[in-house]
This record gives structure tokens, C-alpha cells and sequence, in this order.
């Protein structure tokens, strides 16, 4: 006869959504997710985040019109999402993790211009979210390419593919 058994992921100091717990039959526990690997899903998650963030604003830039709190809300959100990204490059997160990552090993052997970047982007946003509570269409448009350009910028230098 088999036992429910729980499991506080809290007191095993983790989250829920991002680590796979298994429990087998013998009660031992299976962790799915090492922390490198809980980082690199935890970072691409928020760079598609980021990603969704600027296509709102494409699209309110396309249409002509600026809708101020959905702009001020994607702003908002390339602004926390880039200071949380800075955290989420630990030591042994690149492609030694085992698992997959675009991210350059640059990142770890050039991380002051790596931090650069990250910090050079994080300005940016927080311009944007100035221009955003201006609900200026030109004021948004040319906010827009200054961000784009800092993403490009970090990529050309610290991801692969692109
Ligand atoms: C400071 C550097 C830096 C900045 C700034 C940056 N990125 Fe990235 N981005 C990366 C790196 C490195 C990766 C690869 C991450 C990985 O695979 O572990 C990446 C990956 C991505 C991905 C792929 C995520 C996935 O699913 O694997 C998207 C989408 C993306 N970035 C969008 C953006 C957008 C949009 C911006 C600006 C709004 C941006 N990035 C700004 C460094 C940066």
C-alpha cells in the first residue's frame, strides 16, 4: 500500500514553477531543474516576455495611437524584466549547464561589457516608460528604436543565432 506524501517545494527553497519534482514509488525525489538550468528557463521566459512587451508597443506605433496605460504597462514591464534579467546570468549557466542556451560564453568572459549592456538597456527602458507617460507618438517612436537598438546591440555581441 502506497502513502500520498507532500512536498513543501518552500522548504526545499524552491519554486514551484520552475522546478519538476517527481516522486517515485521508493520516496526518493527526482529534481528535474539544477539552478544553472532553472536560470537559463527563468531568463528566455522573461526575453519572450520582453519580446511580447515591445510588440505592444509596435502595434500602438503601427496603428498611430498611443493607448497610455497599455504603453506605460509595457514599459513598466522591459524595465523590471531587464533589472531581473541581470541576476539570471549566474557562473555555470552558459553551455556548460547541459542544457539548451544561446547564450554566448562571452557573457561570463566579458561580463563587465555584458553588465554593460544590461545596464546600458535597463536606461533605455526606463526612457521609454517617460515617453510612454507622455503618450507622445513621436516621443514613443524614437523611444522604441533607442530600446530596440539595445537589444540588438547586447545580442550581436552575447547571443548565438542571431
Ligand atoms: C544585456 C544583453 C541582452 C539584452 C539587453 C537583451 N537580450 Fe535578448 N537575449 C540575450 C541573451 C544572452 C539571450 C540568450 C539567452 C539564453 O538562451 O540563455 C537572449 C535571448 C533572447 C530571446 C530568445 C529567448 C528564448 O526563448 O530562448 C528573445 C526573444 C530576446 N532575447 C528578446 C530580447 C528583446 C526583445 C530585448 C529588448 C527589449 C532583449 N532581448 C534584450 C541578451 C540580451
Amino acid at each position: 500500500m502506497t502513502h500520498p506524501k507532500t512536498i513543501s517545494l518552500a522548504a526545499l527553497g524552491m519554486s514551484a514553477a520552475l522546478v519538476a519534482v517527481a516522486l517515485a514509488g521508493s520516496g526518493t525525489i527526482a529534481v528535474a531543474a539544477s539552478p544553472a538550468a532553472s536560470a537559463i528557463a527563468t531568463r528566455q521566459a522573461n526575453f519572450k516576455k520582453m519580446g511580447g512587451a515591445m510588440k505592444v508597443l509596435k502595434d500602438q506605433i503601427s496603428s498611430g495611437a498611443i493607448s497610455k496605460p497599455q504603453a506605460v504597462a509595457a514599459a513598466k514591464t522591459l524595465a523590471a524584466t531587464g533589472r531581473a534579467q541581470a541576476g539570471l546570468f549566474p557562473n555555470g549557466s552558459g553551455a556548460s549547464a547541459g542544457v539548451k542556451t544561446d547564450a554566448l560564453p562571452a557573457v561570463w568572459s566579458n561580463r563587465a561589457a555584458f553588465d554593460g549592456q544590461m545596464k546600458g538597456f535597463i536606461a533605455q527602458a526606463d526612457k521609454m516608460v517617460a515617453a510612454a507617460n507622455s503618450g507622445n507618438l513621436d516621443a514613443v517612436t524614437a523611444q522604441f528604436k533607442a530600446v530596440g537598438g539595445a537589444c540588438a546591440s547586447c545580442h550581436k555581441q552575447f547571443r548565438a543565432d542571431t
